[in-house]
């Protein structure tokens, strides 16, 4: 936009360059010419400096940690978001990397590719084959009663990286964050965020290695002087910039980054790492989180601490449409952790499919297992390798139908949903205590 007013003052100045015809000495015009050129880079360089992220308003499609869309319902493009943001895409070699270091199977969401991007994955790598420690963090806005699959999936992977690397980690409820962007009060917040919590427990976390806490119940003492320290290098502008907030956003909105940014940092947690204020920091996160933490590692360096690296998701597709990701405002796109196997098989039944219209035609073409949300389910939930390969090909190639492959899928999904619940029911206000007491941990975090 900018550009392109330059652009046009730039032809205008030749224009009435050209038409002046008195008889003024030619490099007089000339020198007219180059001034009002320097003034001009000079204020797109200033423009630059103001808003270093680019408009998102004529972009195909956004994501940012509160707005993720496409254009005309188009599907989100991940190379495009890895190339905007910066960060790299995983391949297999890292992938063969991890699983000789942890001497086991890479969990299906990393070996199928739903986790797909990273920072700096490859040097936590490094400092683990050397033996030094790291530490895991993520997190969770607790925005609904209950939780779908897409909810919980970065702490399946969470709890896959906790016991596959023996670390420590730590899970920041933000129920400050949902009081700040929805109309949540505080006290309906906090008791959300530890129903939450349960769910979250109901993972298999190992409480002698995790901390969880809450934002309201927490932030201060360290955290705190960590996030003043962050603070104080990040401009307001670059803020609203990054976050896309507006001069008429509550100024709440502007303090917040800070808060998901400083638990990157182990020294906002003494009493848990004992004063290691070194110790490297892996974040598990969908990408739309991203934003936060590009913002957390400029600021590191300035601080003395290490960059979090992170380890970053696409998005679980919604059931109905092919774009975006599982929402919560439609009940029907989205497999909920309470749902009951009828409500599964009716939702699988109704997912959106890339089998053909008639027999013939899909005995003749095939299915789009690009298109086909049932598939791409199966292929994030189905452990077994080989049965999903038995039906990327049958089904591929046309001798299976569709409503075989959604039946899998209910069976699959009543099976995960049912070991969560039963997870779920077996976690105690106790629990919830143990994992959200401030404590010093055993030497393991060390
Ligand atoms: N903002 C996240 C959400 O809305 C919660 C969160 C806080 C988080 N800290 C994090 C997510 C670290 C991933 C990693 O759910």
């Amino acid at each position: 936009m900018m550009e392109k007013m330059v652009e046009r003052t730039r032809r205008l100045v030749d224009e009435l360059i050209s038409s002046i015809d008195t008889p003024r000495e030619e490099t007089r015009k000339h020198e007219i010419k180059h001034e009002i050129n320097r003034l001009l880079d000079e204020m797109l360089l200033s423009l630059e400096k103001r808003e270093p992220e680019s408009s998102e308003e004529e972009e195909e499609q956004v994501v940012t940690p509160f707005v993720v869309s496409v254009k005309d319902g188009g599907k989100i493009d991940y190379d495009k978001v890895i190339e905007k943001f910066g960060c790299k895409r995983i391949d297999e070699s890292l992938i063969d990397r991890v699983e000789r270091l942890t001497c086991r199977k890479a969990h299906v969401f990393l070996r199928r590719g739903f986790f797909f991007a990273h920072r700096d994955l490859d040097e936590i790598l490094d400092a683990y084959e050397r033996g030094d420690k790291f530490y895991l963090y993520t997190g969770r806005g607790p925005s609904s009663e209950s939780l779908h699959l897409g909810h919980l999936i970065p702490f399946m992977f969470t709890k896959y990286l906790q016991e596959a690397f023996k670390v420590p980690l730590v899970i920041q409820i933000t129920d400050d964050e949902k009081c700040i962007w929805k109309s949540l009060k505080p006290e309906d917040s906090k008791r959300l965020g530890r129903e939450n919590v349960k769910d979250i427990i109901a993972c298999g976390f190992d409480v002698t290695k995790t901390f969880i806490f809450s934002n309201f119940a927490t932030v201060g003492d360290k955290i705190y002087e960590n996030m003043v320290e962050v603070g104080k290098r990040v401009t307001v502008n670059k803020m609203m910039a990054t976050y896309g907030i507006t001069g008429e956003d509550p100024a709440a909105k502007i303090s917040f980054p800070v808060v998901q940014a400083v638990p990157s940092f182990s020294s906002s947690f003494p009493d848990l790492f004992l004063g290691n204020d070194k110790l490297p920091c892996l974040i598990p996160c969908a990408i739309d989180q991203d934003p936060y933490f590009r913002m957390t590692r400029d600021v590191a360096p300035r601080l003395s601490y290490k960059k979090p690296a992170l380890i970053e998701s696409k998005f679980l597709p919604a059931l109905r449409g092919k774009n975006g990701k599982m929402s919560a405002s439609d009940a029907n796109s989205a497999i909920y952790i309470n749902d009951s196997a009828e409500d599964i098989k009716r939702k699988a039944n109704s997912a959106v499919t890339g089998g053909r219209d008639s027999l013939e035609d899909q005995k003749k073409y095939g299915a789009n297992l690009e298109e086909d949300i049932p598939f791409q389910y199966l292929s994030f939930f189905l452990e077994d390798d080989a049965e999903l390969e038995h039906i990327k090909k049958e089904y591929g190639e046309g001798r299976m139908q569709s409503g075989e492959v959604k039946k899998r899928l209910t069976q699959v999904l009543t099976e995960v949903v049912e070991r969560h619940r039963k997870a779920r029911a077996a976690v105690t206000e106790e629990m919830v205590d143990a994992f959200m007491a401030v404590r010093h941990l055993p030497s393991k975090f060390e």
